[in-house]
Formats: structure tokens, sequence, C-alpha cells
């Protein structure tokens, strides 16, 4: 059979609202012309984010109920530290609320003022996290993973070559080598078992610690299966354990392939690291135990991370993010290609050239088909990246609107229903308009930040 139907019945419905045009156009002038300000009462079909959006099992329900809310060595925290273990093999687990708090956390205690951390591509939460140290946060993903149109099999790639050469000449300044799998900022791109091996070899011979940045960890394996010579055979768990045996550590959200709505964690073999680490979990989440998190959420994530290495489910989840991508480009909408693994992006400066990219088409695009259909997305480009720590504004490397696709979530026809609504903006889309900012916080200026219209 070749329709991909999804691996589950559904046993609870959520209603959603529909509203009209007019009360689009009051919503969104309302919210500073910034969706993140919507209420999401006013979305009908939410492709913000994928992060603790997803729909959680039966399984991980009735694992709500076993959970241990004891303060201290509870027993749902002994589930969490096996099940991470297990996958990781890492020596330390340390549950956190989310992944930014164990990026916080982590960096908080090894970087020093003028410190270097090199990733393929830093998400925002890891940049700023680094940043607030004084700390520089550098990029290094292949040139390949910066074409949105280009096709390769693994665009979310370290460049090897500018690692090696980053760390010959600036090497005292680096303090840690990670990798985003999959690569988020980039689109969603998964990162090679060959590129991950040759990381660990160049930072370990330069004598640098190498971490994970795991959001996406089964994602990532599930495209190392289909496109890495020599892999079919292996099952995603058996990948996502060989990919962290390569690591010394790992910051994760389980927000995404946790498949939970909350929690994250920190996980790391160097014992002195993470003695600084839990004193300072301690003082800002909760107790090393629990660092912030309920006993049913740790209970959550450890039945999450059992069912999201299933490939019945990674095959729909992969297949269901491509059938959304193959429509919208047939449609000769432009995305990134290949399609990534919780995500279509949309390459919105491509799309509107006449919107020049200080004045935001990521922005025109989202604003537009939030207007259109009450479908809300997320700009990921300048007014993401543009900002630098002098207060100064470039256009970022590319500038995307991000379809996140909600894990277990939304039907085929809701899909359907994005893909139309996207192809009626683009038939529109030479009146779309720029838009400028008015008001902006000074650090993740994406969130909050209100825009007019440019006149
Ligand atoms: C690659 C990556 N790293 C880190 C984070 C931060 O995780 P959290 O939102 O749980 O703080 C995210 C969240 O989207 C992410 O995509």
């Amino acid at each position: 059979m070749h329709t991909i139907i999804e691996p589950f019945r559904i046993k609870s419905v959520e209603p959603i609202r529909f509203t009209t045009r007019e009360e689009r156009e009051t919503a969104l002038q309302g919210a500073g012309n910034n969706v993140f300000l919507l209420h999401a009462d006013d979305v009908l079909i939410d492709l913000l984010t994928d992060s603790g959006t997803g729909a959680m099992s039966a399984a991980q329900w009735g694992a709500l109920m076993q959970g241990d809310e004891s303060y201290a060595g509870s027993r749902s925290y002994y589930r969490f530290e096996s099940v991470v273990r297990d996958l990781t093999g890492f020596r330390h687990i340390i549950p956190t609320h989310q992944g930014r708090a164990a990026e916080r956390i982590l960096f908080h205690n090894i970087l020093r003022p003028g410190d270097l951390v090199i990733n393929n591509t830093h998400f925002d939460t890891t940049r700023a996290n680094i940043e607030v140290e004084d700390a520089e946060a550098r990029d290094l993903v292949i040139e390949e993973g910066k074409i949105p149109g280009f096709i390769h099999p693994f665009k979310g790639n370290m460049d090897l070559v500018a690692l090696e050469k980053t760390l010959a000449q600036e090497g005292d300044r680096v303090r840690l080598v990670m990798v985003t799998v999959t690569n988020n900022s980039g689109g969603g791109q998964p990162v090679s078992l060959e590129n991950l091996r040759s990381v660990r070899e160049i930072a370990h011979r330069h004598g640098k610690p190498f971490f994970i940045d795991a959001c996406r960890f089964a994602e990532n394996a599930y495209f190392i299966k289909m496109r890495e010579s020599g892999q079919r055979h292996r099952t995603p768990k058996e990948i996502a354990q060989e990919m962290f045996s390569l690591a010394d550590g790992c910051t994760m959200s389980a927000k995404k392939d946790g498949l939970a709505n909350m929690g994250g964690f920190l996980a790391l073999n160097d014992d002195a690291w993470a003695e600084a680490c839990r004193n300072l979990l301690i003082l800002t989440e909760g107790f090393p135990t629990y660092g912030g998190l309920a006993g049913y959420d740790l209970e959550a994530i450890a039945q999450g991370l059992v069912e999201v290495v299933e490939e019945s489910y990674l095959h729909y989840r992969i297949h269901s993010t491509a059938y959304l991508a193959n429509k919208l480009d047939e449609a000769g909408i432009p995305t990134v290609k290949p399609p990534g693994g919780h995500a279509v992006y949309i390459d919105a400066r491509t799309m509107l050239p006449h919107v020049p990219p200080l004045e935001y088409p990521g922005i025109a695009l989202v604003n537009a088909m939030y207007l259109e259909a009450g479908i809300r997305a997320v700009e990921i480009g300048t007014v993401m990246f543009g900002t630098h720590p002098d207060g100064t504004e470039t256009p970022a490397a590319m500038d995307l609107v991000r379809l996140a696709i909600p894990r277990r979530l939304y039907t085929q026809s809701h899909i359907d229903y994005v893909a139309e609504a996207l192809i009626e903006v683009a038939r529109g889309k030479s009146a779309l308009r720029g838009w400028k900012i008015t008001r902006a916080p000074k650090a993740l200026r994406h969130f909050t930040a209100q825009f007019q219209p440019v006149a």
C-alpha cells in the first residue's frame, strides 16, 4: 500500500474555533501584528511550533497516573533516568523544565566571557544563552545547508573543514563543539552518522568536548536509516544510541521527540560539570530528581521516549511532513528542499522578492496566512536572527517561514486545508507588503516585537 495513514486511532477530541476574516483582522491588530501575541483560541490550525504541542498516547496518559510526586528520589525519576540512560548511555541525567533550562545550566557553568561555542546552527535560545554569558555562538553548517532549494541528504551537516580551521586558529577560545539534530534553524535538516563521527574525532583531537542538541534525535535517526548507506537494516533506536555514544553530553527539549507537553534534560559524562550543573539546578529549577518537573511529567517523557523511536510512528511522521511539502512544491511555492522532519519551511525571500529582507518577507507571509485562513506559522529569518550584540541589524542568511507540524495532532484533511490556504495566499502574493518594527526587546525580539505595515 502507498497511502501513509496515521498509525493511531483517535480516542479524545478537542474542538477548534472557526473565525471570520474580520475577526482575524481585529485579533491580529490587537496582537501588534505579531502572531505570537494572539490568543490561541483565535487560531484555527496552529503550526507555530512542534514544541510541547503534540498529542500524548493513551499509554502516556496512563503513565501520568503513575507519577510519584515525592520531592526527592521519586520512583518516576528513576524510571525516567533508566529510559534516558538506555537511549543515551550518559552517566549523569539531570531533568529540567525544558530545553533552554538545560542550556542555561550548562552554559552558565562552563562559559567565560570571550569563549566560543561552535554548532551547525544554534537555535535561538541556545544562541541567547551563550551570548548572555558574553561568549560567541558560531554557526558552521555546510554551504549546501544555506541554499534553500539545494537537494542534499544531510543539509544539517557540520562543515568539517571550517571546524578544523576554527579549532586550529581559535582553539583557545573554543569551549564546546555542538551539533543540533535535526538542524531546526537550518530547515529541520538531518546530520549524518558519518558527519557526527567526524565532528567527534576533530573535537576530541583538539581536546574539546562534543555535545548534541538532541531535541529531534529520533527524526534524525530515521533520516539516517533512510538516507545513509549501510543503515537500512538498523532500528531507529540503535541508530539513536550510536549518535549519543559519539557525544560527551546532550541538551534535550522533551517537548519535541520526548512526545511530552513539558520537560527536558541535560545529560553528560563529566563528573565535575555534572556536579556544578546540579548545584545550579537546585538554585533555579529544583531538586536533581525532579528539576522543575512534576513526577507525572517524568512518567510522560519516559513513555514518550519509548514510543518516539517506533518505526511505524517515524515512518508516518517523516512522510506526512513531506506530504505537505510536496503539495506546496507542486503549486510552485518555494520550500527548503528536501523537506525537514518536523516542519516545512517556505522560502519567503524567494516567494516575495519585492519585499526587502529588512522589511521582513517572513512576517508578510505569516500575517497573510493568518488573515487568509486562521493558520499560525512562524518567521525564521531576519526578525529572529537579524540583530547583533552591538545593536546593529542585517538580513539573516535566509528568510524562512516554518510550518511546524505538531506530533500526532492534525489529520491529513487539516494538512490539505493548510496547502489550499497557502496556494490562495501565493495567488495574491504581489499585493503583500513589508512590515516595520515599532517596539521590540533587546533579546529574542521575535516573541514580543510589534509591527506596522510599511507605508
Ligand atoms: C534545536 C532546539 N534547541 C533548543 C530548543 C529549546 O527547547 P525549549 O523550547 O524546550 O526550551 C529548541 C526549541 O524549539 C530547539 O528546536
